[in-house]
């Protein structure tokens, strides 16, 4: 899908944005694997959280037909199937749904292989849980997520009695499971993925089992865990243990996307626009694009309203920016806003000054290799932008306009939009559908807020 963006709009007022993905993923893995009926609110219809339900309705007989029945059609009849559709708000779609379970014993063998989808959080969480389950599934996932890393799971899982087998240290990954006794694993990549996949393995082992990371991770999952009882204990310099625990059926909303309002915050910076966001995820560990916003010149309040399963909710709020600025993301700060580079990169082309991100080699491995694939977008409409060993550059002073392929990446397409709405040419994105793995009605919402977009 191609769309042109045309510069003038200014993007404001009040919004939403669908479920958090990388929470909701969590949430329905800890349903499936609880003992009892879960009620999960707000699911997003997001692509990569439907990869994760329909991987869990072939796990979960007595889930088989919620999961199957939402995941297939979102927008669909949800009568009597096990799924009701958000209320009120069209745009930002969402749905409760319920999850039956039988607790981490009462997984089935999948009929046939696993399909993750795009879905990384998917592919690596699910190998977690089905290193404890006594059968062989195999996990595979469409042509970006065969590129990615699978090593950095499947060694921990192993050292816990797992036979994991990968294919050249990528998907398909086969996870052949069974008793699991507990370690103490020093990672050497910053990945909330792997500390999540370790720690679910380790609700099943024997001992405690340590995760320590080389530098702190966002933490739905130990927030989550600690919520239902589990015994987690976290230490401030990225440590966190588990023991064996069971727990049981819960009740939830998920949260906004922070991640997603982002992209908004950025498109209303960029347009000299007013917004504010409602109802978004405030996990600190992954706010902290507010901080580097911030520094850029754009003020961005955030209040906290309420919690969900360990989870702060609040109202985000963006005032009309002047001018921007440049600023360096350093090698700490990098893990706290992975998901955000591609916005602040948008932003950062319209500086005056250059901003830079350092250590950013991670993004190599995202859904495309976004360290370069944001310095191409950049390049591509006009600005200056550069790739330095493992930093990307950019260089600021704004965009002339032009065009770009999104090539199948939902963050490389919406920094594209958000670049374009303030460059001083029209822009042009092909692949523009990439956007509904992580925020399914992202050009109706930017529209809906005042961006001038043309099929
Ligand atoms: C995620 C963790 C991050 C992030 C991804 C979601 C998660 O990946 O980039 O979008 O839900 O745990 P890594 O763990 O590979 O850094």
């Amino acid at each position: 899908m191609r769309v042109r963006i045309d510069p003038g709009g200014t993007v404001g007022g009040e919004t939403a944005v669908p479920g958090d993905k990388s929470i909701v993923h969590r949430w329905l893995i800890l349903a499936a694997i609880g003992d009892g009926i879960s009620s999960l609110r707000n699911l997003p219809p997001a692509l990569d959280v439907r990869s994760t339900a329909r991987c869990l309705a072939a796990l979960v007989p007595e889930a088989r037909r919620s999961l199957d029945a939402w995941a297939s059609n979102p927008a669909g009849t949800p009568d009597g199937q096990g799924f009701t559709i958000n209320k009120g708000e069209p745009r930002v779609p969402g749905a409760r749904v319920e999850v039956r379970a039988l607790g981490r014993a009462g997984l089935q063998v999948p009929d046939g292989r696993l399909d993750c989808g795009n879905s990384g959080t998917t592919m690596r969480l699910l190998a977690g849980v089905l290193a404890a389950s006594p059968f062989t599934s195999v996990l595979v996932g469409d042509e970006s997520l065969r590129g990615r890393p699978m090593d950095r799971v499947a060694e921990p899982l192993r050292q816990m009695g797992a036979d994991v087998r990968t294919t050249d240290g990528h998907a398909p990954v086969q996870v052949t499971g069974g008793a699991l006794r507990g370690i103490r694993f020093e990672t050497p990549v910053a990945s909330a993925q792997v500390k999540s996949a370790v720690l679910l393995a380790g609700l099943a082992a024997e001992g405690e089992t340590t995760i320590v990371e080389p530098v702190r991770t966002r933490d739905h999952t130990e927030r989550a865990l600690l919520h239902l009882g589990a015994p987690v204990r976290s230490s401030g310099a990225g440590r966190v243990t588990v023991e064996a625990f069971q727990h049981g059926g819960f009740s939830a909303e998920g949260p906004g996307d922070v991640s997603s309002a982002a992209f908004l915050v950025a498109a209303a910076a960029l347009t000299a626009g007013e917004l504010t966001v409602s109802a978004v995820g405030l996990n600190p560990s992954r706010t902290r694009f507010i901080d580097v916003m911030g520094r850029m010149g754009v003020v961005i309040e955030h209040l906290q309203t309420g919690s969900e399963l360990g989870e702060p909710v609040g109202d985000l709020h963006v005032a009309k920016c002047g001018g921007l600025r440049g600023t360096t993301v350093g090698p700490d700060e990098l893990p706290l806003v992975i998901d955000e580079v591609p916005a602040l990169a948008a932003l950062a082309a319209h500086a005056v000054d250059a901003t830079r991100f350092l250590g950013a080699g991670e993004l190599r491995h995202k859904e495309s290799d976004r360290l370069h694939g944001l310095a191409r977008l950049v390049r591509s409409l006009g600005g200056h932008a550069a790739v330095e060993g493992n930093d990307l550059v950019v260089v600021g002073g704004g965009l002339a306009g032009g065009g770009a392929h999104a090539g199948g990446d939902h963050r490389i397409a919406m920094a594209l939009a958000v670049a374009g709405l303030a460059a001083r040419g029209p822009v042009e994105v092909e692949g523009m559908e990439a956007a509904d793995v992580s925020f399914p009605g992202f050009l109706e919402t930017l529209r809906g807020l005042g961006a001038q977009i043309g099929g």
